[in-house]
């Protein structure tokens, strides 16, 4: 089998890549572990910025993210129960972000793939790159005790942090920087209607809270806990109890208690690997970088990550110019460090660390007050919210 373009992994990035490549009548093949509906149920993000809804829209994949997301115009941050309202569409001058769940875009995804002929091998077993150094580089995988091997000009790695792609690099050739957080989010969805019609983060002595949706019946729920918290000590009361007493007294009375039906802990993680290149292997989204939750921007980050590849790709295929391909990894390193350091400040001003002494936390509150009383600080918050435009 042979394709121009070999993608590793259909989470956003690989398939997103895979219908940006189709567009531009560059052929293309991706390859999956798992099931489609694992991939679909997986409970993931839940704003698209407005880059990633652009890119749905050029791609004729908004039809049913017109009709059923919600665009916010604004989100809310909390200190200690007392709320204020930051007007990102008024502060940045027209941008808004897109309340529409990672499991839809995915669903849109897929359907849309099949109707156009987009190829997803899915259970690919043992998935490896191999000749990536060469100008012949190819996969091979296993499927039902087969062997299959797939030729190809590029390798695209969008299978995500625990992926193989990133291990084709020589490790002396690649550069990590990580911090982990001694902390999680516990999430919850559940059938009700959201407490308020816009999100909030909440900083609380008690730890961080985020009240979100999916729609206006579903709502999505987090509170910041231990990392190695034990999910059977976390039954549903215990969880509506936490957040009321996180989102404070003005909100509490708003929030409509009600069954979960998923409920699950994130860790949180900053990741950067650098170089997103090695000779014919590129990386995207979560191969080459993790973002912990705060600010939205992982599932972003991989959207914009395969804007640029999908661009270099175009142009090789199309004129044999290497220009793309050769900047892709800089180009998109660039604006990965930039939401690096907005996930990580954005975090580090609303959750509870273990080391924080009084001091701290006093420094926390003057920095939420200071937002609370600045336009510019509310610009820098909402220019890095709705996302940074592409360069
Ligand atoms: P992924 O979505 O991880 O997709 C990679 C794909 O590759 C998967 O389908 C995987 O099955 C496949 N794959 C992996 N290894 C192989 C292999 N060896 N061979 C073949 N296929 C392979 N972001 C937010 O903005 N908000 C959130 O609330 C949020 N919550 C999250 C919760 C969790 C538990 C996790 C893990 C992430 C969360 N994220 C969140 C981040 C966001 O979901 C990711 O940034 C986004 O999914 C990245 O897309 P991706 O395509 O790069 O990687
Ligand atoms: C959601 C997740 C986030 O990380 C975030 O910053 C906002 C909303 C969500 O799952 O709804």
């Amino acid at each position: 089998m042979r394709t121009q373009v070999a993608i590793i992994g259909a989470g956003p990035a690989g398939l997103l890549l895979a219908h940006l490549l189709h567009a531009q009548g560059v052929d293309a093949v991706v390859l999956e572990n798992r099931t489609r509906d694992y991939v679909e149920g997986r409970v993931r993000a839940g704003v698209l910025e407005q880059i990633t809804v652009n890119l749905m829209e050029k791609l004729g994949l908004n039809q049913r993210m017109r009709r059923e997301g919600l665009v916010h115009t604004g989100t809310n941050l909390a200190i200690d129960g007392e709320i204020f309202r930051i007007d990102m569409e008024e502060l940045t001058g027209g941008s808004t972000v897109m309340v529409y769940g990672q499991q839809e875009v995915m669903r849109d995804l897929f359907e849309s793939a099949a109707e156009r002929g987009i190829k997803i091998i899915f259970e690919a077993k043992d998935v490896q790159p191999h000749g990536v150094e060469t100008a012949r580089p190819y996969i091979t995988w296993r499927q039902e005790g087969a062997e299959h091997r797939l030729d190809c000009d590029f390798i695209a790695g969008c299978d995500g942090y625990h992926g193989v792609a990133r291990g084709a690099i020589p490790a002396h050739l690649l550069k990590t920087y990580e911090r982990v957080y001694p902390f999680g989010w516990l999430g919850i969805l559940a059938d009700v209607p959201p407490a308020n019609h816009e999100l909030i983060y909440a900083n609380h002595e008690r730890g961080f809270a985020l009240a979100s949706m999916r729609s206006s019946t579903r709502s999505r729920y987090y509170v910041q806990c231990p990392v190695d918290e034990n999910l059977d000590d976390w039954p549903d009361e215990r969880f509506w109890d936490e957040v009321c007493l996180r989102l404070g007294p003005e909100v509490a009375p708003h929030v409509v208690r009600g069954p979960s039906f998923e409920k699950s802990i994130a860790p949180l993680r900053s990741f950067v690997s650098e170089p997103m290149r090695f000779g014919r292997l590129f990386l995207a989204g979560d191969a080459a970088h993790i973002v912990p939750p705060t600010g939205a921007k992982g599932m972003n980050l991989a959207v914009s990550d395969v804007i640029m590849l999908g661009e270099a790709f175009g142009d090789y295929f199309d004129s044999g110019s290497t220009a793309g391909i050769d900047h892709y990894s800089a180009r998109a390193l660039a604006r990965v460090w930039k939401a690096e350091r907005f996930s990580w400040w954005f975090t580090s001003i609303t959750h509870q660390f273990p080391e924080m002494d009084g001091f701290a936390r006093k420094m926390q509150v003057a920095e939420l007050n200071y937002i609370r009383g600045s336009r510019a600080a509310q610009v820098t918050l909402a220019e890095n919210y709705v996302g940074l435009p592409l360069q």
